[in-house]
């Protein structure tokens, strides 16, 4: 079991089988907050950013959340409020697009829906969804939900709404399946994240011996070698240049 922040705790998600049809590649895009940055949302450790402004153990634990959930219901407020005012951008559309010629499966650590906005049919979200709740006595129980969230929105049995957010020290209940998607991978490209928080930032090490690896991030935590090619950009310009580079 994995848990997150370091160490992360996982059990079983969904197995969907991977299929590799002929003609098309098995692509798998790990994304990270700078994605959606030109959109208009905060990155978390950039200068400004989200983990600046804000105690990560006051806002994104479980015992901070025990401590004040009023605060912790807020923080996301903020978040699912300005959610609701950005779209995707052209990082976002591109990948979407490239699910027409491969066989493409986005696993994402954003709590934003902007891929799924996009139009990406297959993703999967490691830290959980801002537009989501479930009920603090039953993890199962999960719910769409698009307003604020404040003490004393209760679930059919009276236990406390919470965002569906993978908090720091939680389980990370997507990752298996994240695992046998990268696995089965011919490429696999990374963008607009620190590679800081695992086990997401561990995930590339399961990609196949022949996949090519491309890391699209302005300021990236990794370097060019062998296998990986980093493109130093913002993610609407790098995502591009990956696409053409995958194409020839
Ligand atoms: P970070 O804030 O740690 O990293 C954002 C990355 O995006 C940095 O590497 C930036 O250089 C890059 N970046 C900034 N602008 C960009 C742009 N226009 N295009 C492309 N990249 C850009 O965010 P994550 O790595 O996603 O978890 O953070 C991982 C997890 O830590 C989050 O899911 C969140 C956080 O704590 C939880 O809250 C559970």
């Amino acid at each position: 079991m994995q848990l997150i922040n370091h160490t992360l705790k996982h059990y079983a998600g969904s197995k969907e089988p991977v299929a590799k049809s002929q003609n098309k590649m098995n692509i798998t895009i790990l994304t990270g907050a700078g994605i959606s940055a030109e959109s208009g949302l905060k990155t978390f450790r950039d200068s400004n950013g989200l983990w600046e402004g804000h105690d990560v153990m006051e806002v994104a634990t479980p015992e901070g959340f025990a401590r004040n959930p009023a605060l912790v219901l807020e923080f996301y407020n903020q978040r699912r409020r300005q959610l609701l005012e950005v779209k995707p951008n052209a990082a976002h559309l591109a990948l979407a697009q490239l699910q027409e010629k491969h066989n493409v499966h986005i696993i994402t650590q954003n709590v934003d829906d902007l891929h799924e906005r996009a139009g990406s049919n297959k993703v999967i979200h490691l830290h959980g969804e801002l537009l989501k709740v479930r009920s603090c006595g039953n993890i199962k129980n999960i719910k769409h939900w698009d307003k604020d969230i404040i003490v004393g929105d209760v679930c059919e049995k009276g236990h406390q709404w919470r965002p569906h957010i993978v908090w720091f020290g939680e389980a990370v209940p997507a990752m298996d399946e994240a695992i046998t998607i990268v696995e089965k991978a011919d490429a696999v490209i990374i963008v607009g994240t620190s590679m800081q928080v695992y086990p997401a930032a561990g995930l590339m090490q399961y990609a196949p011996e022949h996949a090519k690896l491309y890391f699209v991030d302005p300021n990236p935590s990794l370097s060019s070698n062998d296998t990986l090619t980093v493109i130093a950009e913002n993610a609407t310009t790098g995502v591009a240049k990956v696409i053409e580079m995958i194409e020839k």
